[in-house]
């Protein structure tokens, strides 16, 4: 192909799965990375032990290095939209770990023999107004000729060491806060399927492209734990934190914050392969109070460049959202921590 025509180019059809539901299943995954002798260096305060967001460097100065990469395919069809997300969705590792983000490397595969090579520059500049939207620069990057197309960043940042957030620090009290409404997966499924009302469009895309700058706004708060929610969905997502903090969640499903079409998509049964893996993933160690299709597929549903889970002290809870509603409107109390054995009951 030569001339660009970007109108009539659907990258979700170039594709057979998108964004983060195209994750390998976690369960496989933790199996075999408990079977490496991955070695710890002192400085390395976080690394691969409990799948956190990104790995957290002790640089002795009072300040951490944070580091992370994700890449994926393409999960709408505009290639400024795809680039903005996936930088987006990258980027937000390093906020989830409470830090901001300085540097960006890309990493892209591109299949030159069906796409015209013209889509990289609105790719790369939905990417480039992210970065620097997030105050990092693009500092350089790896590209391959392949058969899909495949984007994402390595971001490095920074955080004060004492205010670093990891996934282990949880405890029984602790109220959970939940910034962007859930719903991407099944969204984007239909909008790949050509089943997405148009109307729904707008909401969806701005969510997956509002970056997770919620350390900025808590500056001066404590927050005991935190991950951001992708590809294995809330229940996930809640679970890893649950497990690396060794306490359990209480969530209510009502008070889960859903974006516009959503339930009616999910009600439809527009879903994708993530849903199952990731329903694999957690159901030993999930609980409902009253289990319904949908419930249950809300919290598998897989979420790209989804909002940040927080874990905060109950008196400040308020005080919390409050600030975070300020960025993400959306921004609810979904629950409570309690002293038990790592799992996530899901009340009505
Ligand atoms: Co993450
Ligand atoms: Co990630």
């Amino acid at each position: 192909m030569s001339s660009l025509d970007s109108e009539k180019i659907r990258l979700t059809e170039t594709v057979q799965k998108g964004g983060c539901a195209a994750k390998l299943p976690a369960g496989q995954l933790r199996e075999i990375l408990k079977k490496l002798n991955i070695q710890k260096p002192i400085n390395l305060a976080v690394g691969t032990e409990h799948m956190d967001d990104a790995c957290v460097w002790d640089l002795e100065n009072g300040q951490s290095l944070v580091q992370t990469l994700d890449f994926f395919t393409p999960i709408v069809d505009d290639a400024y939209d795809f680039g903005s997300i996936a930088a987006a969705n990258a980027i937000s590792d390093v906020y989830a770990m409470g830090g901001s983000p300085k540097i960006a490397l890309s990493i892209l595969a591109f299949p030159s023999q069906t796409l015209p090579i013209e889509l990289l520059e609105p790719l790369l500049q939905g990417a480039l107004d992210k970065i620097q939207e997030a105050g990092a620069c693009l500092a350089g990057g790896h590209t391959i000729d392949d058969d899909t197309l495949k984007f994402g960043l390595s971001v490095t940042g920074f955080v004060r060491t004492e205010k670093a957030w990891t996934n282990s620090g949880a405890q029984a009290g602790d109220i959970l806060i939940l910034t962007k409404a859930l719903g991407t997966g099944t969204l984007t499924s239909a909008l790949k399927r050509r089943e997405l009302n148009d109307a729904y469009l707008p909401t969806l895309l701005a969510s997956m492209k509002q970056l997770n700058r919620a350390p900025e706004l808590l500056l001066g708060e404590t927050i005991h734990a935190a991950t951001d929610i992708t590809g294995f969905g809330l229940a996930g997502h809640a679970l890893q934190v649950a497990r690396a903090s060794g306490v359990a969640f209480e969530i209510a499903i009502s008070a889960l914050p859903i974006l516009p079409g959503a339930r009616e998509c999910l009600e439809q049964k527009i879903l994708n392969r993530a849903h199952k893996t990731n329903w694999d993933y957690v159901q030993n160690e999930v609980c409902f109070m009253e289990q319904t299709d949908f419930s249950r597929s809300l919290v598998t549903d897989p979420q790209t460049s989804g909002g940040l889970l927080l874990s905060v002290p109950s008196a400040r809870a308020e005080e919390i959202v409050k600030l975070l509603k300020i960025q993400f409107p959306t921004t609810a109390i979904i629950g409570k921590v309690v002293a038990g054995n790592p799992q996530i009951i899901f009340n009505s």
